[in-house]
C-alpha cells in the first residue's frame, strides 16, 4: 500500500479498481480492429489528420498566438484525440493511468500517445498553473473521485485557461454500474453534477462556465469553463 503527503496509507489506483483493466482493453481492441466508430481514429493516418474539436476551438485562439501553448488531455484512451494541434509552438500533453497497458494497442503513427499518470495525481505530477487547456472526454465519470481530479485541473491550468469536459450523460446507468463507469454526469445551468451525490464538480473553484453543448441525441455533452 502507498503512503499520502500526510503518511497516511492509501490504496492505489491499481489495487482499488485492477479488476477493470480488462475491461478496458478489451474494448479498444475491438475498436482498432477495424469497425468504423467514434474512435475509428486509433488506427486511420487519413482520419486522424483531419481531427479536431470544433467546439473548443475558438476559445483557445488566443493562446496559438503565444510563443508556446501547452494542451493536456485527461483519459484519453490509447492515443490523443488532441494529437492534431501539436506543433512546434503547442504541446500535447495526453495523460491515462492505463498508458502502459495501451502499448499493446496500435496506433496510426500520427497519433500520441499518453503518459501514465492519474487524474487523482496531476497536481502531484505537474506545475500549478502549466497549462493553457485542460481537455476531458469521457473519462472524469471513469475516475475514482471526479471532484478531487477537477481540483487538480483547475490547479495546473493558467489563469484565464480552458477546461473542457465531455461526456456521456448518467453513464454509470447507461453501462449499469459495470468496470469503471460509477459516475453520473450531467449538464445543468450551475455546471456538471455527478447527480448521486449532487456534486458540483467545479463547485471549490473560480471556473466560469462559458459555454455548454448537448448533443442532439440528449446522451452527451460539453461544458467549457474558463478559469478566473
Ligand atoms: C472511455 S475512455 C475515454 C478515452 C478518450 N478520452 C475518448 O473520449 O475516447 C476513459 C479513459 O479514462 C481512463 N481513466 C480511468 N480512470 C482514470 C484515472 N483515474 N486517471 C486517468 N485516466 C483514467 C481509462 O484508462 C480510459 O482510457
Amino acid at each position: 500500500m502507498q503512503s499520502n503527503k500526510d503518511g497516511q496509507k492509501v490504496m492505489s489506483w491499481y489495487s482499488h479498481r485492477s479488476h477493470c483493466v480488462e475491461d478496458e482493453l478489451t474494448f479498444w481492441k475491438n475498436l482498432s480492429s477495424g469497425k468504423k466508430t467514434d474512435h475509428y481514429y486509433l488506427g486511420d493516418v487519413e482520419f486522424c489528420k483531419n481531427l479536431r474539436i470544433y467546439e473548443i476551438d475558438k476559445h483557445i485562439k488566443p493562446f496559438q498566438q503565444l510563443e508556446r501553448m501547452s494542451m493536456l488531455d485527461l483519459g484519453s484512451g490509447p492515443a490523443s484525440v488532441l494529437s492534431n494541434y501539436a506543433t512546434d509552438k503547442i504541446s500535447v500533453i495526453p495523460v491515462d493511468v492505463l498508458a502502459h497497458e495501451y502499448m499493446q494497442i496500435s496506433v496510426a503513427e500520427n497519433l500520441i500517445r499518453p503518459i501514465a499518470v492519474a487524474g487523482e495525481k496531476l497536481s502531484e505530477f505537474f506545475p500549478d498553473e502549466y497549462f493553457h487547456v485542460v481537455f476531458t472526454s469521457n473519462a472524469l465519470d471513469h475516475m475514482t473521485h471526479p471532484w478531487h481530479v477537477v481540483q487538480n485541473c483547475f490547479h495546473i491550468l493558467k489563469e484565464g485557461g480552458v477546461f473542457c469536459i465531455r461526456s456521456f450523460v448518467r453513464e454509470a446507468d447507461r453501462q449499469k454500474y459495470s468496470g469503471l463507469h460509477q459516475h453520473n454526469l450531467v449538464l445543468t445551468t450551475d455546471g456538471v453534477i455527478e447527480e448521486n451525490t449532487r456534486i458540483n464538480l467545479t463547485e471549490g473553484t473560480s471556473f466560469e462556465m462559458i459555454e455548454s453543448v448537448e448533443y442532439s441525441d440528449h446522451e452527451s455533452f460539453m461544458a467549457i469553463f474558463v478559469k478566473q
